[in-house]
C-alpha cells in the first residue's frame, strides 16, 4: 500500500471525492438517485380510488388488480393464488387461478392481467370465487403432478379443499404425448383421470423436462421469448389436452436453439423444470430443503454485476437463482451464472 492509494489515504488527509464513493443521499419519495448526485424522477402516476372487499383503497392508475391487493390488500387479499404470475414478467393471464369479481362483469375476471379502473368495486372473497379457485387447483393436480409445486401452492390446495382423488384412479403414464397430431382426438376412458404422466426428458447435462408436473403456464415459453431471453426456443405444440411444450420439430435439447440460460427453470412453479443437480438429488433421497440456506453474492465470472443466489443443501451449491427484483437481471441468468459453480463445489477443502 502507498500513500497515495485511493482505497486507503494517508491519516489526516481528504478521502478522495470519486463519484459514486461518497455517502448517498436519501432520493425523494417517487424518485432514484442518478449520477453525481441528480435525481431521476419516477414515473408520476394519478391515484385511483378503487374498493375492494367494502373497504375503499388508491392505487396508482394503471396498476392491475393483484398489484393493487398487493400493495393496499389485508394479508389475506395478498395472498390471492398466482400460478402464471410472476413479479418480473409481463401477465400471461393462462391459469386463471387468481381470478376474482368485479362489479357490473359478467364472468369473474382475471386479478394479474385485468387493470385497475377508478371506482371499480372488486370482491376477493366469494364464494364464487373460492370455488372458482378451487376448481382450477383441482383439475390441475387430478391431471398433473403438483408434488413438486412451491410451499405456497401446495398451502393454497390445502387451503382451498382440493380433491383430486374425486375424479379418480390417475391414467396410466403415457410415451406418446410428444407424437400426438392436433386435433386428432382418441375417444376418453372415462373410468380414469387423464393427466399427463411421461417418462422424464433427460438429454443435457444440466437440467431435465419433466413434463408430468407441467400445468402449461407458458412461464418457460415467456421467459424464452420475448420476456427475458430471446432465443424462443420452446413453445406449445399440439391443441386440446395433448398441449405440451416443446422444442421446435420436438428436437431434444442439445439440437435445438437452446442456450441453456436456465431462465425457464427459474420461473417454472411446479419442478417440471429442474437442474441435473437437484433431479438427482431427489431420485436419490438426498433432496433436503428444510435444510437449504440461501447466500446472496456476485457473479464472478464477467463483470456486468449479476446478483446470484446460492442455494446450499449439507455444504452443496445445489441451485443458483437470482433476486426477482435485481436491477441488473430482474431475475434472470446466463449459463454461467445459473449452472457454472462445479468449480467452487471441487475446491478441496479450506
Ligand atoms: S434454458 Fe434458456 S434458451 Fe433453453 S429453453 Fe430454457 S429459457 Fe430457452
Ligand atoms: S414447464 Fe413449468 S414453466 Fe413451463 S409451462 Fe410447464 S409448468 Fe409452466
Ligand atoms: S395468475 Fe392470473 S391468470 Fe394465472
Amino acid at each position: 500500500m502507498t500513500a497515495t492509494d485511493p482505497r486507503h489515504p494517508a491519516p489526516g488527509s481528504r478521502a478522495p471525492v470519486t463519484p459514486g464513493s461518497s455517502t448517498p443521499r436519501r432520493a425523494p419519495l417517487g424518485g432514484r438517485q442518478g449520477p453525481e448526485g441528480s435525481v431521476l424522477l419516477g414515473t408520476i402516476s394519478r391515484m385511483v380510488t378503487v374498493t375492494v372487499d367494502g373497504r375503499e383503497v388508491r392505487v396508482p392508475e394503471g396498476a392491475t388488480i393483484l398489484e393493487a391487493l398487493k400493495r393496499e390488500g389485508t394479508p389475506a387479499q395478498a395472498d390471492t393464488p398466482t400460478l402464471c404470475w410472476a413479479p418480473n414478467m409481463k401477465p400471461i393471464n393462462a391459469c386463471r387461478v387468481c381470478m376474482v369479481e368485479v362489479e357490473g362483469s359478467r364472468v369473474l375476471v382475471p386479478s394479474c392481467a385485468r387493470k385497475i379502473e377508478d371506482g371499480m368495486e372488486v370482491r376477493t372473497d366469494t364464494e364464487k370465487v373460492r370455488h372458482s379457485r378451487r376448481m382450477v387447483l383441482e383439475l390441475l393436480a387430478s391431471s398433473v403432478d403438483m408434488s413438486q409445486a412451491g410451499a405456497d401452492v401446495q398451502r393454497w390446495m390445502e387451503e382451498y379443499g382440493v380433491d383430486a382423488a374425486r375424479y379418480g384412479e390417475p391414467a396410466p403414464p403415457s410415451d406418446d404425448r410428444d407424437r400426438r397430431h392436433a386435433g386428432h382426438h382418441e375417444p376418453v376412458d372415462g373410468t380414469v383421470a387423464a393427466n399427463v404422466a411421461q417418462p422424464v426428458k433427460v438429454d443435457n447435462d444440466l437440467y431435465v423436462r419433466d413434463y408430468s408436473r407441467c400445468i402449461l403456464c407458458y412461464k418457460c415459453v415467456k421467459a424464452c421469448g420475448t420476456d427475458a431471453q430471446f432465443t424462443f426456443a420452446i413453445s406449445a405444440a399440439g391443441r386440446g389436452f395433448d398441449i405440451r411444450i416443446a422444442t421446435e420439430f420436438n428436437a431434444e435439447l442439445p439440437d435445438s436453439a437452446c442456450v441453456y440460460c436456465g431462465n425457464c427453470i427459474g420461473v417454472c412453479p411446479t419442478g417440471a423444470l429442474k437442474s441435473v443437480r437437484e433431479h438427482e438429488l431427489r431420485e436419490n433421497g438426498d433432496w433436503h430443503p428444510e435444510q437449504e440456506s440461501v447466500t446472496t453474492t456476485i457473479c464472478s465470472f464477467c463483470g456486468v454485476g449479476c446478483n446470484l443466489e446460492l442455494h446450499v443443501q449439507r455444504g452443496q451449491i445445489v441451485n443458483v437463482t437470482s433476486p426477482a427484483d435485481h436491477s441488473v437481471t430482474h431475475g434472470h441468468l446466463c449459463i454461467k451464472g445459473r449452472f457454472g459453480f462445479q468449480h467452487v463445489q471441487n475446491l478441496a477443502d479450506r
